[in-house]
């Protein structure tokens, strides 16, 4: 799909990192962009800087893991700036460095909610009006590299289920809507300097409010270095304009993929040894 002056996009997550790129990005080519994140303020600022790029924006305050908020915001949206044809749900939180066994009750709602409701919320509220519209039109669901494996360094298995959950439900929905003229990519970045490691800083109030969480902080250190969102945002613009699923953005994690496939393998191959004679020989 062309990405261009007259489509609308829903960018949430918008207020820092990958979701501000995408959002720039799209303004860039003249889309209007409904800048969504649960901290008002920097999703105001962010609309500043759409708007500074000559495009059209409208800055909202939503928190993803809200259904009904979702919901209303399509329709506040659609009323201020048009149909919506590019869906980016894109907002998400980490939940590093904390043994699963040691994970809170409430983060795990916080981190479900968030990474894979909002993903969820976002479908429900959008694909509806798209498909009673029709095509051209694209939804971007932000998984991760680690929605591909669990990597075995950062105690990352709780974040890393959401985005197992998200490469599933985005390979879903690319099946659902094959010929309706939506297309579906699901994003997969490695490390990205963004302010991720502070995802505290966005806990909703009725999770117990916003919060520093010490454990993610060495993920800081991490991303310290890593790929600059407003490339992350270009190469999104580029795939929904390519019609990519799979938008891979660390060429080098590929051999991370291709170990756990091994792997899996390797269970199959175990399989066919323990078959029992009767069922190896059909
Ligand atoms: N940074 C990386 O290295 C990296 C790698 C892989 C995947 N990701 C994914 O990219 C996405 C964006 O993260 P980022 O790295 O840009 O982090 P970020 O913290 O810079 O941006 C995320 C934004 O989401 C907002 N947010 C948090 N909870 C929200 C909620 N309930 N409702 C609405 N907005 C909410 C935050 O306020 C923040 O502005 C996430 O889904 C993340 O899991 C990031």
């Amino acid at each position: 799909m062309k990405i261009e002056r007259g489509c609308t996009a829903y960018v949430s997550g918008a207020g820092s990192g990958i979701g501000r790129g995408i959002a720039l990005a799209a303004a860039a080519r003249g889309a209007s962009v409904a800048v969504c994140d649960i901290r008002a303020e920097a999703a105001e600022a962010v609309a500043e800087e759409v708007r500074g790029l000559g495009a059209q924006a409208l800055a909202m305050a939503l928190d993803v893991s809200d259904a009904a908020a979702v919901q209303a915001a399509a329709a506040r949206i659609e009323e201020a700036l048009g149909p919506v044809s590019l869906v980016c749900n894109n907002a998400g939180v980490a939940m590093h460095g904390v043994p699963l066994h040691e994970i809170e009750l409430p983060d795990w709602d916080w981190v479900i909610g968030v990474n894979v409701m909002g993903v969820v919320h976002g479908i429900r509220a959008f694909v509806p009006r798209m498909l009673a519209r029709g095509g051209p039109a694209h939804v971007v669901n932000t998984a991760s590299i680690g929605g591909f494996q669990v990597n075995p360094d950062f105690l990352t298995g709780a974040y890393s289920m959401t985005k197992y959950a998200v490469v599933a439900l985005s390979e879903g929905l690319e099946q659902e809507l094959s010929g309706s003229g939506i297309g579906v990519s699901v994003l997969a970045p490695a490390a990205v300097a963004t302010g991720i490691h502070l995802s505290g800083r966005a806990r909703p109030e009725r999770l117990g409010g916003a919060t520093e969480r010490a454990a993610n902080h060495f993920v800081g250190d991490l991303i310290h270095d890593g790929a600059a969102p407003e490339e992350i945002g270009e190469q999104v613009v580029r795939a929904v304009e390519e019609g990519s699923f799979y938008i891979f953005t660390h060429p080098e994690t590929r051999k991370w993929i291709e170990a756990r496939h091994r792997r899996i393998e390797g269970g199959f191959d175990a399989a066919e040894r323990m078959q029992p004679p009767a069922r190896a020989a059909e």
